[in-house]
């Protein structure tokens, strides 16, 4: 490239920036301002009945400090298309995510496809309500098995659903938009106080949600020292165990265990504390029903490219899978086209114990059904070996 044309760009790049830092200051309060703005228009606009009357959407602009320089992070904002973005409690400086639950307009597009269904769109701005025919029509989605989006309720009926909403608080209607658009925030209501590995809910304003930031994402850690990927491999398998064990008769089957959804915070050279970030995708399933087959389904590895299968019937048909059990060891093992120098646990020297890891994952990953071991005792002897290897008991 020639001088003259490195120095143009040159130029052009010292505009942008003396017009990014110029109009810095005022784009800086106004994200926050938008972000109330949005919460005033889901609650006044979007879906009156889907709040109580109290939300303090002043809330964003009150105790809220976005990260970094707002103009530069507005624009990745709109180029990444996460729908997350990163900031500081004003009073005590607690780090959280600012998570969008609306994307893509998907309240906007259930709501009118709910006032069509019943008959009121056209006379006014189609408004859900809270009341039985806009129940019934969003009953009748979220049970419906063959729609894609949303959580899974399993076994699919009225009863299970019943007793699913009774364990959140809120509004039926909001909490049933919820469990179609983004069951996140109703997840992190049930699960965190009960001790399961996921981010605390700190304020919902509309559809927009803070919840506290739990450290970076696995990915980042995939190159540390085998003692650290040793110590997370250890909290994946616990966090596997309790979201099947779940609590009060629900299991929690996660179908997108990614490194991506999965964040990580090194708290000492001996404990690190993981948490599950991205809970969309969950099929949540009540194992008290009695139409659920009481013996346990064993999944069975789908081989698919760069991605993860499953059989949602077979899952939804037993009171237990092993679904997050195999899930966790496939994470472990290999990536998601069954490349094994891609598994978190890549490169186990010669040590005979981290041999013995790798044989167990194999098996766990690759055994047919109806002839696999116990996923549940093959990752407990790996608990065993991980706990002798890296804390010597
Ligand atoms: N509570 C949190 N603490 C730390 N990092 C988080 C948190 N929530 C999200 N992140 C980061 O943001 C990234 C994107 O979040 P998430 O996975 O929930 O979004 P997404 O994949 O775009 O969502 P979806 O799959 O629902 O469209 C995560 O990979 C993680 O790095
Ligand atoms: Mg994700």
């Amino acid at each position: 490239m020639s001088h003259h044309r490195i120095l143009t760009k040159l130029h052009l790049i010292a505009i942008f920036l003396s017009v990014i830092t110029k109009y810095e200051p005022a784009e800086k309060k106004s994200s926050l301002q938008l972000l109330t703005q949005q919460c005033r228009y889901d609650t006044e606009v979007l879906c009156p009945g889907c709040f109580s009357a109290s939300i303090n959407c002043d809330f964003f602009e009150n105790f809220l400090t976005l990260d970094g320089n707002e103009l530069l992070e507005g624009i990745m904002h709109c180029i990444n298309q996460h729908g997350v973005r990163y900031g500081t409690l004003n009073d005590n400086k607690q780090r959280v995510v600012i998570r969008n639950l609306n994307k893509d307009g998907a309240v906007r597009a259930l709501s009118d496809e709910i006032c069509d269904e019943i008959g009121t769109s056209g006379t006014e701005e189609c408004r859900l309500k809270n009341e039985e025919p806009y129940l019934r029509a969003l009953r009748r989605r979220v049970l419906d098995e063959n729609l894609v989006e949303g959580a899974v309720i399993c076994p699919s009926d009225e009863e299970v659903l019943r007793r699913l909403l009774l364990e959140i608080d809120g509004h039926e209607l909001s909490k049933m938009l919820l469990l179609k658009v983004n069951v996140q925030p109703l997840l992190l209501k049930m699960l965190h106080e009960r001790g399961f590995p996921v981010p605390k809910l700190v304020f919902q304003g509309g559809f927009t949600v803070v919840e506290t930031y739990e450290g970076q994402s696995l990915v980042n850690f995939y190159d540390n020292s085998l003692n650290v990927r040793l110590m997370i491999a250890n909290e994946l398998i616990k966090a596997s165990l309790k979201f099947t064990n779940g609590y009060n008769g629900f299991r929690f089957y996660l179908t997108d265990m990614s490194l991506d959804n999965i964040v990580v915070r090194i708290l000492s050279s001996k404990e690190v504390k993981l948490s599950f970030v991205d809970l969309n995708n969950v099929i949540i399933l009540d194992s008290h029903n009695r139409r659920l087959n009481p013996h346990a389904h064993t999944h069975s590895r789908i081989d698919c490219d760069g991605c993860f299968a499953y059989v949602q019937n077979d899952i939804c048909s037993y009171e237990k899978s092993d679904i997050n059990l195999y899930a966790v060891c496939q994470l472990l093992l290999e990536d998601l086209n069954g490349d094994s120098s891609r598994g978190f646990l890549h490169n186990l020297d010669d040590n005979p114990n981290l041999v013995t890891i790798q044989s167990l994952l194999q098996n766990c990953v690759y055994c047919s059904p109806p002839h696999c071991e116990n996923r549940q005792a093959i990752l407990q002897r790996i608990q065993t070996i991980i706990r002798d290897v890296v804390y010597n008991v």
